[in-house]
């Protein structure tokens, strides 16, 4: 772990109590806690927009669907084989008589995660969802404390 620096920064006064009852409604205790998570996360923002194309990512893909939708449950299952290898892990809640959901962990090249997901989320019959991309620990700055979330 690296030593802790200490800086001063200035801002208008309403803009600090704007943060600052922001970040308590979210459950940070102090605003270095939260000016380092706000770090992290442009950091790992601009990370992942400079070198797009190599580079291992993880990601965590949740779609929502109707399992009724023609030949939906078919496609999935086969692209899910086809990329196997970047697939950690698949959570599958059937959330209603016609919906499920589930929750694809991914990790590899970005691209080839972008590509499934996209693929996965052009399907007909899938609702809703999204692609969430990070970055193994190691690519971003290490945390000093535990954090509450
Ligand atoms: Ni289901």
């Amino acid at each position: 772990m690296s030593e802790l620096s200490r800086f001063g920064v200035s801002a208008e006064e309403e803009l600090l109590q704007n943060f600052d009852r922001m970040i308590s409604a979210q459950g940070y205790s102090n605003r270095s806690e939260a000016l380092r998570d706000l770090m992290r996360d442009a950091l790992v923002k601009s990370k992942l927009e400079d070198a797009p194309e190599t580079g291992e990512v993880l990601g965590s893909l949740t779609l929502v669907y109707d399992h009724h939708a023609t030949d939906l449950a078919d496609k999935m299952n086969a692209l899910q084989h086809e990329f196997f290898n970047f697939i950690v892990s698949v959570l599958h809640v059937h959330i209603s008589h016609d919906d499920c959901l589930e929750v694809i962990v991914l990790r590899g090249e970005i691209q080839q995660i972008r590509s499934l997901a996209d693929s996965l989320l052009s399907l007909r019959g899938v609702k809703h969802g999204k692609l969430f991309i990070t970055l193994p620990a190691r690519e971003i700055v290490e945390r000093k404390h535990a954090h509450k979330h």
